[in-house]
């Protein structure tokens, strides 16, 4: 199946390659800001009421397997009192221009270690830029993370283990560069590989996707399908992603959006790309509430 997102990246969206893998987050907070980058904050509320909704029945947060992981924001926005907004400040902040990315990261580990939550989640990662994940590993922001390909290569054993017991799948700003391949084999690693190797503790995660609305996410939906997940796509609202960066991103995605039949009305004709969000769930627990119910109303997502 084609991937829609695939052609947009090669055709007209902005690169955003030099930033994804340095030693540091600076210079992508400095990029990704520069279009007012907003996912990340829309992963921490949403992840946030889904993991509060997974608790009902009390226990610890269920484990946080995230996707395109980078370097750790998703795992920093829900496990620290911070919202998206304060890392770019924090990274703007002209005392820490000058530090090496040594110290940056030595720095950035008393920072965020003052500011952890009481009982934070346990959050994995996985994403291609080796240097992104270990600075999230060595700041402290993911509790274990590796770094590899999954459209391309089986997971590693790493991974597999880092994946075992992972309750809920997440992902911001990655749908499209990670596709079906990816998602059989996180699938793939969480289910049939159940902690203590018994069949019987196979677990069933959620997965929480957010992606730009000119994707057509049924294949994604397939695959999980035949893992016996439900998706649905939240209803009730979309999600300002970022703006274009120029008029040829915008006229591609109004392009897209126009062959989909979706009115970019108020929307993408207003400057910027917005996602969806598609949660999937174990059928039987997708059939007693439905994704609406559970976060439509939410007051975490009034905003
Ligand atoms: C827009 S960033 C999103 C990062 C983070 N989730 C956020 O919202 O800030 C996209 C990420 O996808 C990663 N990526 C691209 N292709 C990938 C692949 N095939 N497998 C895993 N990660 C990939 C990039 O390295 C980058 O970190």
């Amino acid at each position: 199946m084609s991937n829609p997102y695939a052609r947009h990246n090669e055709q007209s969206k902005a690169n955003f390659d030099g930033v994804y893998d340095l030693p540091d987050p600076r210079g992508y907070f400095e990029a990704l800001g520069a279009l007012d980058y907003r996912a990340p904050e829309h992963g921490r509320r949403v992840f946030s009421a889904l993991l509060r909704a997974m608790r009902r029945g009390g226990g610890p947060p269920p484990r946080v397997l995230d996707l395109c992981c980078s370097y750790g924001v998703n795992a920093t926005l829900l496990k620290h009192d911070l919202i998206l907004d304060d890392l770019y400040a924090h990274y703007d902040s002209k005392e820490l221009t000058e530090l090496s990315s040594e110290e940056l990261t030595t720095t950035d580990a008393a920072f965020y270690a003052s500011r952890r939550n009481p009982s934070p989640p346990e959050v994995v990662g996985t994403d291609v830029a080796t240097n992104a994940v270990s600075y999230a590993l060595r700041a402290g922001l993911l509790d274990a993370g590796t770094a590899e390909n999954l459209e391309a290569y089986e997971p590693t054993g790493a991974l597999r283990r880092a994946a075992r017991g992972a309750g809920l799948v997440t992902v911001t700003g990655g749908v499209g560069y990670i596709w079906e391949r990816t998602f059989e084999r996180v699938l793939s690693s969480i289910m049939d590989n159940p902690p203590n190797g018994r069949p019987d503790d196979r677990t069933s995660p959620w997965v929480a996707a957010f992606a730009v609305r000119f994707v057509d996410y049924s294949p994604i939906a397939s695959v999980l399908a035949r893992r016996g997940l439900d998706t649905e796509k939240l209803s009730t609202r979309t999600f300002p992603q970022r703006r274009f960066e120029n008029a040829g991103e915008r006229e591609h995605v109004l392009r897209e959006l126009a062959a989909a039949g979706i009115d970019p009305a108020g929307k993408e004709e207003a400057g910027w790309y917005h996602a969806d969000l598609y949660l999937s769930r174990p059928a039987a627990e997708a059939s007693e509430v439905s994704t609406d119910d559970l976060l439509g109303a939410s007051e975490a997502l009034d905003y």
